[in-house]
């Protein structure tokens, strides 16, 4: 956030001081003229930490409790996200997370992290990291949280690990008190073995009046008398009722979205109430929309930078995964098209951005790409 105030004039960081007021509900009017100064606080570049605790929620999946090493963490809004800065066997990249504990508790965060087929960084995270080790992370961000305007009859719809953003949530509310929101998880997960947070959320049924928890398991064992299969028209019909006047948060899997986007829509839900986290890359692009014919998953292109080094691409991979395997770091914070940081110019060929990344018009019209969610369909030439 604070590049973001390099060359900004008066008016415009006037704007965003006002923005940070309301979002952190702080007074910054006692610090006129120091908004650099809040804003590091509020939003630091980089904050280190030390692992405190690491917990196993199912067999593939643990929580990972980080405590700051200068002993003070910025606030965040539940729903936010950190991005952890790592380096693994000389590789440096990041991956961002959701924060699942509460935005009440200020001694530290929660990350919870999910084993992913190939995933060099989950398995990092799963299998090595240890009690003790050392950590960074930008500062939290994100605008997946709760909005007053949205009202306070909240319908959250999540698959998988796509509870993170959500157990953070619902943690605040209820550590606040607050009675005035009345919420519906929908959460939809293969088995009963991958419901993360189950025992959190029964406990959490039972003390927070306002919540009513509605498990949907799509490979359900002999026996099991819960909601079972995918979170369809009928299943969020039976759960939350009449639809008016309640906005929907979704947050999960690639494939859950473009299903329950299809199901809200069958219930009667209009687009402008529904609210989406971002989606990180997509492991497997060849099935998109859009996916160029003749290209497939062995593809191999060429990349030139800067017109002096030429590296080799998958098409499959995300550009930033494979600059930064061969030792080019870019700056780069939601890795999924969101926050522009990792903007690069493309002065030829082609790449493929998924259709759910929101590219800015000047940046399609210019010719930028965001190498994070962008796979190259041709050799290409990039300035970085
Ligand atoms: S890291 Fe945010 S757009 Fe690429």
């Amino acid at each position: 956030m604070s590049n973001k105030l390099e060359g900004m004039n008066g008016i415009e960081k006037f704007r965003m001081q006002v923005e940070f007021a309301q979002l952190f509900n702080v007074d910054n009017r006692a610090a006129k003229g120091r908004l650099e100064e809040s804003v590091n606080k509020y939003h630091p570049n980089r904050i280190d930490y030390r692992v405190v605790e690491i917990r196993e929620q199912t067999s593939t999946a643990k929580t990972i409790r980080i405590a700051s090493v200068t002993g003070s963490l910025p606030p965040f809004v539940p729903g936010q996200y950190i991005n952890i800065l790592l380096d693994i066997n000389g590789v440096k990249t990041s991956r961002p997370y959701s924060i699942s504990s509460p935005s009440t508790q200020t001694a530290y965060y929660e990350i919870t992290v999910r084993e992913k087929a190939d995933g060099f960084v989950s398995h990092y995270l799963l299998n090595e990291l240890r009690v003790g080790d050392f950590l960074s992370s930008t500062g939290p961000d994100g605008h997946f949280y709760h909005y007053r305007i949205y009202g306070n009859h909240l319908v959250f719809i999540a698959g998988g690990s796509g509870i993170t953003p959500f157990m953070s949530m619902l943690q605040t509310y209820y550590e606040k008190h607050d009675t005035t929101k009345n919420i519906d998880l929908i959460y939809g997960c293969a088995n009963k073995d991958d419901i993360i947070f189950e025992s959190e959320l029964r406990k959490l049924e039972k003390v927070y009046p306002n919540f009513r928890l509605h498990l949907v398991i799509s490979d359900p064992d002999e026996g099991y008398d819960g909601l079972t299969g995918f979170i369809t028209a009928d299943i969020i019909r039976k759960s939350v009722g009449n639809v008016e006047g309640k906005a929907f948060f979704l947050c999960g899997p690639e494939a859950m979205y473009n299903f329950v986007t299809d199901e809200l829509k069958e219930v009667g839900v209009k687009d402008l109430h529904v609210r989406r986290e971002v989606q990180s890359a997509p492991s497997d692009p060849t099935k998109l929309i859009g996916w160029p014919q003749g290209v497939n998953k062995n593809s191999i292109f060429k990349v030139t930078i800067n017109n002096e080094k030429v590296i080799e691409a998958k098409a499959t991979e995300p550009l930033l995964n494979t600059l930064e395997r061969c030792g080019i770091t870019r700056e780069a914070k939601c890795r999924s098209g969101e926050c522009s940081l990792c903007r690069t110019k493309l002065t030829e060929g082609t790449v493929y951005h998924p259709s759910t990344v929101r590219l800015r018009k000047s940046d399609r019209q210019f010719g930028y790409i965001h190498p994070c969610v962008a796979y190259p369909v041709s050799d290409i030439k990039i300035n970085i």
